[in-house]
């Protein structure tokens, strides 16, 4: 007879793999049944944004791996490399919690090993002048490590968040031109109640810039009605850079721009329109982005 008790939480165990040979036989089990399998890249620090891809993941495939790699070939010297925040046990609960099949967390030398020496330079939506006019090297190290990400978990789809807007569409062409099976799947930004766009780095931000936060959205949408009214669009701009300085930004951008290509529009617009947004409060670098 058995007296244990049945336990109150179950422990729900999650498979981290950390290095290649592991993850090609983990991978080679899943095709031998036949599953499909959904890739959701991450740099960890995970929050609800990151969690709505990987729900998204399990509803359009049988097995889910999520990727936490902090990538340093994205990150400038002078960004914010290391002190990136780590939260891995958290995620690692987190991913449990939420029945993953499968974290991929390789190190720097496996994801980089000694000798390593190829680049990928994205054209395209990465050179359009947003992103890529702030940091110059980020699209390379975004194009780089997805590539190897996709070749190394071989998905059939991957989920990129529309919250970084050009990122999608850069790793969307990246996809396409390698020739790659892989269907890249964009997903809504997630928000907070008062419309802060969900990010890693929001927790650096000090109680009144966290107050202030909202005004990047508030503006964007704001631009994002005019326009849709058909109010002159350099003349919303406009008004859309002042509000957001004065809410104690330093503005980096914010451009109308065609919503596929992200190049900017034709006079007079008839196409669809993205409005995009990156700025500095405090040392915090914030990007949004709405549809017009
Ligand atoms: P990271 O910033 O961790 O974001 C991982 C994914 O989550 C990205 O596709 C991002 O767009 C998405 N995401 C982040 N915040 C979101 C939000 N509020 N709503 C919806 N999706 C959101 O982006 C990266 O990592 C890296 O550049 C990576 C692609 C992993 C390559 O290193």
């Amino acid at each position: 007879m058995n007296h244990r008790k049945p336990k109150r939480h179950s422990r729900v165990i999650l498979r981290t793999l950390r290095t290649l040979p592991k993850l090609k036989r983990a991978i080679a089990e899943y095709r031998a049944r036949r599953n499909t399998i959904a890739l959701v890249p991450t740099m960890g620090a995970l929050h609800a944004g990151h969690f709505s891809l990987i729900r998204i993941a399990q509803r359009r495939a049988d097995r889910v791996i999520v990727s936490i790699f902090v990538n340093p070939t994205q990150f400038a010297p002078t960004e914010d490399l290391s002190t990136y925040p780590r939260t891995l046990s958290a995620d690692l609960a987190a991913l449990a919690e939420l029945k993953v099949d499968l974290v991929w967390s390789p190190s720097v030398a496996t994801m980089y090993p000694e000798g390593f020496a190829t680049r990928i330079v994205p054209e395209g939506p990465a050179t359009v002048g947003l992103e890529d006019a702030f940091r110059p090297h980020f699209f390379t190290g975004v194009a780089t490590v997805v590539a190897k990400l996709l070749v190394q978990c071989e998905p059939d789809i991957a989920m990129f968040g529309e919250k970084d807007f050009q990122q999608l569409k850069v790793v969307t062409r990246l996809a396409r031109d390698l020739g790659l099976k892989t269907r890249i799947v964009g997903a809504p930004v997630v928000r907070e109640k008062d419309g802060l766009a969900l990010s890693s780095r929001n927790r650096y931000l000090s109680p009144t810039e966290r107050a202030a936060a909202p005004a990047l959205y508030r503006a964007l949408k704001e631009c994002a009605a005019r326009i849709a009214a058909g109010g002159p669009i350099a003349a919303v701009l406009g008004d859309g850079r002042a509000a957001i300085a004065k809410a104690g930004f330093a503005l980096e951008y914010l451009e109308a721009r065609n919503a596929e290509t992200l190049a900017p529009l034709a006079a007079p617009a008839t196409e669809p329109i993205r409005i995009l947004v990156a700025a500095r409060i405090g040392t915090t670098r914030l990007i949004d982005n709405v549809a017009v």
